[in-house]
C-alpha cells in the first residue's frame, strides 16, 4: 500500500495536529495538505482554529500532537527562521512590516544566507558581501516593481495603505525564493481593486512554481484562486474538496451560518 504522505505532490502534509490554550482547543487532531505547484484554501468561522493552524504549520507555536512534514522533513525540530530558509514562508493575519524602514528595507530584511551575516567574512569576503547586497537590491527592486510598489521603495512603509502593507508583506516573502507561501487573509481591509491585483500576481507567481496556502473569509478569492479547499471548525476537519463540492456541501454551509 503507498502511503499518499509519502508520495512527492505533498509538498505540506500535517496530520493529527491539536493545539489546547487553557481550556481551549483551538486545533483538535486537524489534518492538512498542500499538493505541490497548488493554489489550495483553508476557510472556516471566525474562531475555528486557521490562523493557530497557520502557527503550527510554520512553527511560530508547538503543537501539543500530531506532526507536520514540509517537502518530506518533519519541521518539528527547525525555527521559523529555518523553516523559511527550507522554502515555506508565512504572511500574518496583520501584515507586519517595519513602519520605521523604508518599503525596500523591509524587503531587504526578507533576504537570507547572507555571507556578510557572519563577522569573519565581513573582513575577508567584501567584495562578495557588496555584489550579495547590490544582487538583493537588485531584486527587492524588481519584484517591487513586479507588484506596483517600486514607486514607494524608498518611503517608509507606515505610510503605506493597509492593502499596500499587506502586498508589501507577500512581496518580502517572495525574497526569500520560496517554494510555499501560507497567506493568512491577504485581501482583509483590501480595496477590491487592489484584491484583483493581489489575485493576478498570486497566480503568476504560481505559474512561475511557487505553491500557496491561502487562509481567507473572501469567498470569491477563495473560489476563483483554489484547487482544493480544506475548510476548519471549532478547530477539526468539517470538510475538503474542490471549490464546487465545497460549496455544494451542506455542512459547511451550516458551520458558517452558526457563525
Ligand atoms: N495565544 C492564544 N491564547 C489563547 N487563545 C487563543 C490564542 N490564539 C488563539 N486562541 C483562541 O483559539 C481559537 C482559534 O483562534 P484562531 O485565531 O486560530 O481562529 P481563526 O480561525 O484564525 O479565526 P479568524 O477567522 O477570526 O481569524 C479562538 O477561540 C481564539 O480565541
Ligand atoms: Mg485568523
Amino acid at each position: 500500500m503507498i502511503n499518499s504522505d509519502l508520495t512527492i505532490s505533498n509538498l505540506l502534509s500535517a496530520n493529527h495536529l491539536s493545539k489546547s490554550f487553557g481550556g481551549l482547543r483551538a486545533v483538535n487532531h486537524a489534518q492538512i495538505k498542500v499538493q505541490t505547484g497548488t493554489i489550495t484554501g483553508l476557510i472556516g468561522p471566525n474562531g475555528a482554529g486557521k490562523t493557530t493552524l497557520f502557527n503550527l504549520l510554520s512553527n511560530f507555536i508547538h503543537p501539543d500532537e500530531g506532526e507536520v512534514i514540509f517537502d518530506g522533513q518533519p519541521i518539528h525540530p527547525l525555527s521559523p527562521h529555518e523553516i523559511a530558509l527550507q522554502g515555506c514562508v508565512r504572511t500574518f493575519q496583520v501584515a507586519r512590516v517595519l513602519s520605521r524602514l523604508t518599503v525596500l528595507e523591509n524587503m531587504l530584511l526578507g533576504t537570507q544566507k547572507q555571507t556578510g551575516e557572519n563577522l569573519m567574512q565581513v573582513w575577508f569576503k567584501q567584495s562578495q558581501i557588496r555584489t550579495e547586497e547590490r544582487e538583493n537590491k537588485e531584486r527587492a527592486l524588481s519584484i517591487l516593481e513586479s507588484v506596483g510598489l517600486a514607486p514607494k521603495a524608498y518611503d517608509y512603509a507606515g505610510a503605506l495603505s493597509g492593502g499596500q502593507r499587506k502586498l508589501l508583506e507577500i512581496a518580502r516573502a517572495l525574497m526569500t525564493r520560496p517554494k510555499l507561501i501560507l497567506l493568512d487573509e491577504p485581501a482583509a481591509g483590501v480595496n477590491p481593486t487592489l484584491i484583483g491585483q493581489i489575485c493576478e500576481h498570486i497566480v503568476t507567481w504560481n505559474k512561475q512554481g511557487i505553491s500557496f496556502l491561502i487562509i481567507e473569509h473572501n469567498m470569491d478569492v477563495i473560489m476563483s484562486l483554489c484547487s482544493h479547499i480544506w475548510v476548519l471548525a471549532e478547530g477539526t476537519n468539517l470538510a475538503n474538496g474542490t471549490p464546487q463540492e465545497i460549496q455544494n456541501n451542506p455542512l459547511v454551509l451550516e458551520a458558517y451560518l452558526g457563525d
